[in-house]
């Protein structure tokens, strides 16, 4: 860690970060379907100062850079961290931090925030969001994806588990998780679509685009199984909000 930088808790990903990256390297919802959404709803990036909340090892973050986005990014993940640091290189500005905690960069730093697949981690999203708006530039956006509620609902509606997890609370939900030999317990917190759309609001945010897109068209090519008794799918939901 740097001076600036603060003590986190032991993050699970820890104990799945090599397994994990792998599989999310190129698979059907995260190489094909979260991260081309994510760019897409991104643009043109070029020249832009992009933060990347939760980087976890990096791929959005190599991506957006190779776009020619100015790239700066944080995860609770030492184990992430690491093999973000493998990917990007010695001089990637990386940082060890807490989304919810207070953020190691000053006011009004990023054009852009890119929270990828990590809000649902968190109970709370107030502190978060405020810290994620506070360095924000007037004006800026943050780009949001989050495990998409209604199909949260649908499966544990399907594993018969619907009582405990109703489509309509905030609840939260611990499983193993397990990649290539490595696994963790997984915690997520669940909540309707209602109280994203008022968490974001009572940060001062301006909802400005709600997202259920398409696979990747190149998906077609390489999970042609899969997409042809699925052509879309319920998997995570996008946001495109702005700062005042
Ligand atoms: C599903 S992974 C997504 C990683 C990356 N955004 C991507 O799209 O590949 C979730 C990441 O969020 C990180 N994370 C979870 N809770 C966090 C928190 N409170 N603060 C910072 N990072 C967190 C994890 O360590 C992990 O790297």
């Amino acid at each position: 860690m740097t001076s600036d930088e603060q003590p986190t808790r032991v993050s699970v990903y820890d104990s799945f970060a090599e397994g994990y990256t792998a599989e999310n390297e190129a698979n059907l919802v995260n190489g094909y379907y979260q991260r081309p959404a994510m760019l897409a709803l991104a643009g043109d990036v070029s020249g832009r100062r992009i933060l990347d909340a939760g980087c976890g090892s990096g791929p959005l973050f190599a991506s957006l850079r190779e776009r020619g986005a100015l790239m700066s990014g944080f995860d609770a993940s030492a184990g992430m961290l690491e093999l973000a640091r493998r990917r990007l290189g010695d001089d990637a500005d990386l940082r060890l931090a807490d989304l919810g905690g207070p953020l190691p960069y000053p006011d009004d730093t990023f054009d852009d925030v890119v929270a990828a697949l990590v809000l649902h981690y968190l109970e709370d999203w107030g502190p978060a969001l405020a810290e994620l708006r506070r360095v924000l530039r007037p004006g800026g956006r943050l780009l949001v994806s989050v495990d998409h509620p209604f199909a949260m609902h649908l499966m544990h509606r399907q594993a018969g588990r619907e009582a405990d997890y109703p489509y309509f609370g905030t609840t939260n939900w611990v499983e193993e998780w397990s990649f290539g030999g490595q696994s963790g317990m997984v915690s997520i917190w669940h909540r309707p679509l209602h109280a994203m759309s008022e968490a974001f609001t009572a940060a001062g945010f301006r909802i400005t685009g709600i997202s259920e897109p398409e696979p990747d068209p190149a998906a077609r090519e390489v999970f042609p199984e899969e997409l042809a008794a699925k052509p879309r799918f319920l998997c995570f939901l996008f946001f495109v909000l702005q700062a005042p």
